[in-house]
């Protein structure tokens, strides 16, 4: 079974994904993960920021030429810096091209060892697995989003403000829905689910329910 999960930033969908990979016993990949590690590569290799738009191709290709799908380390990558990075970065098409043929790869590996898997990001229904059992678009309102990640952020860092949580996620949103290459948007064939009301395991039995009622698993 394959499963595509889409949506929004801090939405809930990298939760559902991997309550559904528990629960469904199918291996799981949160391609935001690959993103933010390439972001994160950037970031310590070049030693500057980057500005919008401004990023140094040659740093980038040699890092994707080492690139593998190991180290995955949430702690260290799920900070703002690197998703605000990792969103810029998502934009390059020989970043996209080299992302999809890791995720590709993985898809193959993990149908052939264990008959699926549940993919999480951005163009995962549209783009990576167009051919998925279900496809799930997770999606709250701005402000429930924003107080989530403050939430989730602010254990490690007293210093962070909910309003800048807030501009950072909507020019995430702007930059991953309006991209050229594989923008953000909803699969007309997935299911949508707006978590603004529902807890993790709300979330979870929604999705199952669906998944249930679709096919014997
Ligand atoms: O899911 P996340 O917030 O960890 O993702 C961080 C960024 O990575 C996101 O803002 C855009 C990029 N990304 C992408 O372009 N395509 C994906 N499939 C997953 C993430």
């Amino acid at each position: 079974m394959k499963i595509a999960i889409d949506g929004t930033a801090a939405s809930g969908k990298g939760t559902l994904s991997s309550l559904l990979s528990e629960t469904l016993k199918i291996p799981r990949l949160d391609t935001g993960l690959i993103y933010r590690k390439v972001a994160f590569l950037y970031v310590k290799s070049s030693e500057v920021m980057p500005k919008k738009n401004i990023i140094n191709n040659s740093i980038l290709r040699s890092i994707l030429e080492n690139l593998d799908l190991q180290d995955l380390d949430e702690e260290i990558l799920k900070g703002e810096l690197y998703g605000n990075v990792a969103s810029i970065v998502g934009k390059i098409n020989f970043v996209r091209n080299k992302l999809k043929t890791l995720q590709i790869e993985f898809i193959k590996n993990m149908i052939k060892q264990s008959g699926g898997c549940i993919l999480d990001g951005r163009d995962i229904g549209t783009n990576i697995l167009p051919n998925a059992d279900f496809k799930f678009y997770i999606d709250a309102p701005i402000e429930i989003r924003a107080k989530r990640r403050f939430k989730q952020l602010y254990i490690n860092d007293k210093s962070i403000e909910l309003k800048n949580i807030k501009l950072d996620l909507e020019k995430r949103d702007y930059n991953d829905k309006s991209r050229k290459n594989s923008p953000l948007i909803r699969s007309k064939d997935s299911i949508v689910i707006n978590t603004e009301f529902l807890n993790p395991n709300q979330v979870l039995d929604k999705a199952l329910h669906f998944i249930k009622k679709n096919k014997e698993i």
